[in-house]
């Protein structure tokens, strides 16, 4: 577009040019939900995002005071804890979090703050899982049941001012939705209904991911700020520079992205099917090769693309892995990166080729570290229970994704590259701050406007 044309668009109206997603999919097919074409954005600024919000200790205690006790957060699914007694402990910033399994209804789930109310032990130790028939604590013994009342306390006799009405353990609020286990420690919180808004119709019906089952859950500590790490996967438009591999295959480009509501927000972004430019300068044979080289050769058939065979095949495959019917997915939804957050910290994915979800939280104290989950859920066969969930296969600081076993290592490469940058950047942050050259981050009007929300979100809370 030439700039006379540029200078024509108000901020946030310019596009790349070509067809948008939202044209490839309907042209793929009747069968589309709507939510997948549905748009929505609007221009919400282009004020800088201040560096200081990823590297103050200042504004880390302010999230931490403010924010991470105020939001629904999930802590675990419930495949984590199937059986009564289970417990499973979720840790954000300094805050612990004991989720217990107490009974055998599927909503029999309670969370306490994991803390011992006689001298602050932790009863279960932070990110541990486990079974245990009552709370005890390991210091002195106290102890209470899976309900949170008090159990036992050694020595009574020396506690007079202990009422088993005071002392049961301090509760956290908790919601269940598509399988996920939500926390929200503010006791006045909005329902985890309305806090979730669009994403409830979303994922109804054919997304319905409490019909899937954690196959694999890779976690990792990355060096930089929570939020650092979380916007290096929200925006699509890194992949020009730092997945280049991808450019002759990806729609990255023309990804569409959506901001529904103050939390929930979202991208789309085609697999195997390249901007214009690429896709002239390749057959759709040749394209067949690079997306599925174990499909080369494969013929396509008239009128079709070769990501129609990649996904014809994925779902005649994946149908017969996982005994389930997946033809009534689309293309889109059998290949394309479709990426939901969930504000703060919640990404969700609800294609079947690609059916991540991704947390990021504040590791401890420290603003320049985060922990990464990396789950990928698959689908259940239809009455099947959900195996129990794996324990996270904890990839090194320097080690590759690869190195998770079960992980498709051509994933694990781009996931490489996503982290490689962060701890550049990290300090980038602070060299710029140093040095007074500049103070925040300049986002693209579009392809970065989820970042802009989720800062604007943030400041609802740290200014409530
Ligand atoms: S600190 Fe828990 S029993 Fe003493
Ligand atoms: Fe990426």
């Amino acid at each position: 577009m030439s700039s006379a044309a540029l200078d024509e668009l108000k901020p946030g109206e310019a596009r790349f040019p070509g067809p948008s997603t939202r044209e490839v999919i309907l042209s793929e097919g009747d069968d589309i939900p709507p939510a997948l074409v549905e748009e929505c954005y609007e221009f919400l600024g282009d004020e800088e995002i201040p560096y200081h919000r990823y590297t103050s200790r200042d504004f880390f205690q302010q999230e931490v005071e403010k924010m991470w006790p105020k939001v629904w957060q999930w802590a675990c699914r419930v495949e984590h804890i199937p059986e009564v007694g289970d417990n499973y402990v979720y840790d954000v910033g300094p805050y612990s979090i004991l989720v217990v399994r107490h009974g055998e209804g599927p909503e029999d789930i309670k969370a306490y703050h994991n803390s011992c109310l006689h001298r602050g032990t932790q009863l279960k130790p932070s990110h541990s899982t486990g079974n245990s028939p009552k709370l005890r604590c390991p210091f002195h013994g106290w102890e209470w049941n899976l309900d949170g009342t008090v159990n036992e306390i050694p020595c009574r006799w020396d506690f007079p001012k202990v009422t088993d009405a005071e002392f049961g353990l301090p509760e956290v609020k908790v919601g269940l939705w598509g399988g996920f286990i939500f926390i929200n420690m503010d006791p006045d919180c909005e329902r985890l209904e309305d806090y979730l808004g669009p994403m409830m119709e979303h994922f109804a019906g054919r997304w319905d991911v409490s019909k899937r089952y954690v196959a694999l859950h890779v976690q990792k500590t990355l060096p930089a700020n929570w939020k650092a790490c979380l916007e290096a996967f929200i925006e699509a438009y890194h992949s020009l520079e730092t997945h280049y591999q991808s450019k002759e295959t990806s729609g990255s480009l023309f990804a569409q992205y959506d901001v529904f509501t103050d939390k929930v927000n979202r991208f789309v972004h085609t697999r195997g099917y390249p901007t214009p430019e690429y896709r002239a300068l390749q057959t759709e044979e040749e394209l067949l090769k690079k997306i599925a080289p174990h499909l080369a050769g494969t013929p396509i058939p008239e009128g079709k693309s070769a990501r129609h065979v990649v996904a014809n095949h994925l779902r005649e495959t994946m149908s017969e892995q996982y005994g389930v019917d997946l033809s009534i997915y689309s293309d889109s939804e059998m290949l394309d990166s479709i990426e939901y957050t969930l504000f703060p910290n919640m990404f969700l994915f609800p294609g079947v080729g690609l059916p991540m979800v991704y947390r990021f939280r504040p590791n401890g104290m420290d603003p320049d570290s985060a922990i990464f989950d990396l789950l990928f859920l698959r689908p259940l066969a239809d009455g099947a229970e959900a195996p129990e969930a794996p324990e996270p296969f904890k990839v090194g600081i320097a080690q590759s994704y690869r190195d998770a076993p079960g992980i498709d290592p051509v994933l694990g490469a781009i996931y490489d590259q996503d982290t490689g940058n962060l701890e550049m950047q990290q300090r980038g942050y602070k060299a710029a701050l140093s040095a007074g050259v500049k103070t925040g981050q300049t986002l693209g009007n579009y392809q970065e406007v989820r970042i802009r929300r989720m800062h604007m979100t943030l400041d609802q809370y740290l200014n409530a």
